[in-house]
C-alpha cells in the first residue's frame, strides 16, 4: 500500500481476533513511529507496550474511568500501548519558560503525531489500532510504573482486526479547508 492508501484505509479497530502480537512486532512499529516529527526533535514520546494479560486487564478494569466501551476495547485487543510523554520539554526553553503563547500545548501535539505515526506504521504491518482518550491518566501511570517526569498522553489498543469497519463520514472539504 502506498502512503495515501495507508492514510485512507487506517481505521479505528474496536474488534480484534485472538491472535497474539509479539514484542518484536511492537519494536518494529515503534522504530518506524520514532521517525515522527517532534518539537525541536526532542522525541519526548515513550511507548509502554503491555503484552502481559494481567496488567492489561488491570488497566481495563481500573484505568478507564469505568467507561465500558474502552474496557472492552482493551480486553478485546491482544496488546495495549500506553503512550507517555516526558513532561516539561516540548514547547519550553532551556530555562524552563514557555517558548510560545501556547504554553504546554506542544507536549500533547507531539504525542498526537506520535500516536498517528504509530497507528499508520501498525496498519502497514497488518495490525489494527485504536487511540483512546478516555482513561484515568494517574491510575494508568501507577499501574505501568511510569517514572517521575512522565505522564500518560493516550492509550492505543493493538491487535489483528476482526473485520473491516467503514470509515465514519468526514465533513465536506469546503468546511475544513479555507484557501486564502
Ligand atoms: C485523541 C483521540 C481520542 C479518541 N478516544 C477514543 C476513545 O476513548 N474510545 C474510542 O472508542 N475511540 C476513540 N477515538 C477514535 C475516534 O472515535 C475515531 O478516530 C473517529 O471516530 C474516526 O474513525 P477512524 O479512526 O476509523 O477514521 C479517539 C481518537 C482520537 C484521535
Amino acid at each position: 500500500m502506498n502512503l495515501k492508501q495507508g492514510i485512507e484505509t487506517r481505521r479505528s479497530i474496536r474488534s480484534y481476533t485472538e491472535q497474539k502480537v509479539t514484542a518484536q512486532q511492537i519494536r518494529q512499529i515503534v522504530e518506524t513511529a520514532q521517525m515522527a516529527p517532534s518539537w525541536k526533535n526532542s522525541q519526548t514520546a515513550r511507548y509502554y507496550a503491555v503484552l502481559d494479560a494481567d496488567l492489561k486487564e488491570r488497566i481495563a478494569a481500573e484505568g478507564t474511568l469505568q467507561f465500558s466501551k474502552n474496557m472492552n476495547n482493551i480486553r478485546n485487543a491482544a496488546a495495549l500501548v500506553v503512550l507517555a510523554s516526558e513532561n516539561g520539554v516540548a514547547g519550553y526553553n532551556p530555562d524552563g519558560s514557555f517558548t510560545t503563547g501556547l504554553g504546554t500545548h506542544w507536549q500533547s501535539f507531539d504525542a498526537g503525531i506520535a500516536c498517528q505515526t504509530f497507528c499508520l506504521a501498525a496498519h502497514d504491518a497488518g495490525l489494527g489500532t485504536l487511540i483512546m482518550g478516555i482513561f484515568a491518566p494517574e491510575k494508568v501511570a501507577e499501574l505501568v510504573g511510569l517514572p517521575q517526569g512522565q505522564s500518560v498522553s493516550a492509550l492505543i489498543a493493538v491487535g489483528y482486526a476482526a473485520g473491516e469497519p467503514q470509515a465514519p463520514p468526514r465533513k465536506p472539504l469546503d468546511e475544513v479547508l479555507t484557501v486564502l
